[in-house]
């Protein structure tokens, strides 16, 4: 079956997270990704946070899934020249090296597109154009500068980092989609283009809401946030909001049956203006149906949390499932929070394909997390990731068709040795 992006080939000069990610989609998507990597090393991420000895990290192999590896010192003059073929022979170039890089490789943007009119350069960083421009930026830096750490956590205690990985992951996906969208472009134009996406960017757009929230602070207090109701006044800036809803239904995490022993015994419990009556008979306050100081939402905000904390008392005298079940029946929006040892073992997930076990020569078998995106014309099968240079001689063959001479030249000009000075990581 052909795939969303059959015949459309990446030159993956990802590394780390935020690249890879990208290049993986694309891959799921149908595309032929050729990772390049440096001799002898590779992606930093194979031997990093190893769970096995000797063995690519799961960090590598759950973000280079469906990719070929060649390994290519594009420093050395012969590796070069591979490089340049490889231009000609590719659609897309994925970058997310360190700012300056691809310029000081002797690839920059005008003499990639005098190779290839036709090729998308498609790069992240962690700064668009600006004072920060040349840093170098990882995940937590990005959540730190995007608006994403000051609006998390609580009011008193520190800013605070997510688990999901917004910066590098989440970019990732921004550059995917700009990286579809020129090559749609390029069906009418006939021309490549550049792909930019900074993580800054990426970040400040996921906390677009908060933006929202800053500017509606000109005009009065944030109703919908607790600390409204606990009469604390607001600042100049948008507040850590603890766990309050992002939308105008106030919500919050309350415990359920077994707290005080599991870690994530509670849910997320949303008290959705249109089904609060439904809500009031579960909890056993059908009371608050017609008083005053409940009945209808304004009436509500300034009593949160005495709100949440009655409707806590039922949470916690069942368990986070019981609570969902009885609360989904009634359309009552709720979440359990569920730990990774329980998402991992979630057979609907598995069923799917979101969760997948993947099988790898060196490191046997391990979970992954598939392609989230499902299409019905281009489904997903997660395949593992390469092993460093494994398909080297391959790609100089199949796709730049050298000759066994050309072949055992460039193995002779130390184009595929590890590089003798390598740059700090
Ligand atoms: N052959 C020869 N040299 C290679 C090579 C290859 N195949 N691939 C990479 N290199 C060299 C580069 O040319 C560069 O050399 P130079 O500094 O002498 O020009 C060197 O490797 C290091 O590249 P760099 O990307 O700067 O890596 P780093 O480990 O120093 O920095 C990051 C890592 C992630 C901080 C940096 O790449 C970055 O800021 N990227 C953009 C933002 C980003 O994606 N961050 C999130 C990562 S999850």
């Amino acid at each position: 079956m052909t795939k969303a992006l059959s015949g459309v080939r990446i030159l993956d000069f990802t590394h780390v997270q935020s690249g890879p990610t990208c290049t993986q989609l694309l891959a799921w998507f149908g595309a032929d990704v050729v990772k390049v990597e440096r001799p002898g090393m590779g992606d930093i991420t194979r031997g990093q946070l190893r769970d096995k000895p000797n063995v690519d990290s799961l960090y590598f192999t759950m973000l280079n899934h469906n990719k070929r590896s060649i390994t290519l010192d594009t420093k050395n003059p012969k590796g070069k020249e591979v490089l340049t073929e490889l231009i000609k022979k590719c659609d897309v170039l994925v970058e997310n090296f360190g700012p300056g890089v691809l310029d000081r490789m002797g690839f920059p943007w005008e003499k990639i597109q005098s190779i290839n009119p036709k090729m998308i350069v498609a790069s992240i960083k962690g700064f668009g154009p600006g004072p920060y421009e040349d840093c170098k930026v990882y995940e937590n830096v990005a959540q730190c500068t995007g608006g994403s750490a000051s609006t998390t956590g609580f009011r008193d205690g520190l800013p605070l980092v997510t688990g999901a990985q917004i910066g590098d992951s989440g970019t990732g996906l921004h550059l995917a989609l700009g990286i579809v969208a020129a090559l749609y472009q390029r069906t009418m134009t006939g021309r490549g283009q550049r792909v930019m996406a900074a993580m800054q960017d990426g970040v400040l757009n996921l906390a677009r809401v908060k933006l929202r929230d800053q500017q509606r602070l000109a005009h009065g207090p944030l109703t919908e946030y607790s600390q409204y109701g606990e009469g604390i006044p607001f600042g100049d800036a948008v507040p850590r909001a603890g766990n309050d809803s992002g939308g105008g239904q106030p919500g919050r995490i309350l415990k359920c049956k077994g707290w005080e022993k599991d870690p994530n015994a509670y849910i997320y419990f949303i008290t959705q203006a249109p089904v609060w009556e439904k809500i009031c008979d579960v909890i056993g306050e059908p009371g608050w149906k017609t008083h005053p100081d409940y009945a209808k939402p304004p009436a509500r905000l300034p009593r949160l949390n005495e709100i949440f904390s009655r409707i806590e008392q039922w949470t916690m005298t069942m368990t986070k499932f019981e609570a969902m079940e009885i609360l989904n029946k009634d359309d009552i929006p709720c979440g359990p929070i569920l730990s990774m040892k329980e998402l991992a073992e979630d057979q609907s997930l598995r069923a799917t394909g979101t969760v997948v076990e993947v099988d790898h020569p060196e490191r046997g078998k391990y979970l992954s997390v598939g392609n989230p995106i499902k299409m019905s014309d281009s489904p997903s099968e997660v395949t593992r990731s390469p092993l460093l240079g494994e398909h080297t001689d391959e790609i100089l063959r199949q796709v730049l068709g050298f000759s066994d001479h050309q072949v055992a030249e460039i193995h002779d000009s130390g184009a595929l040795d590890p590089p003798r000075k390598v740059a700090a990581e």
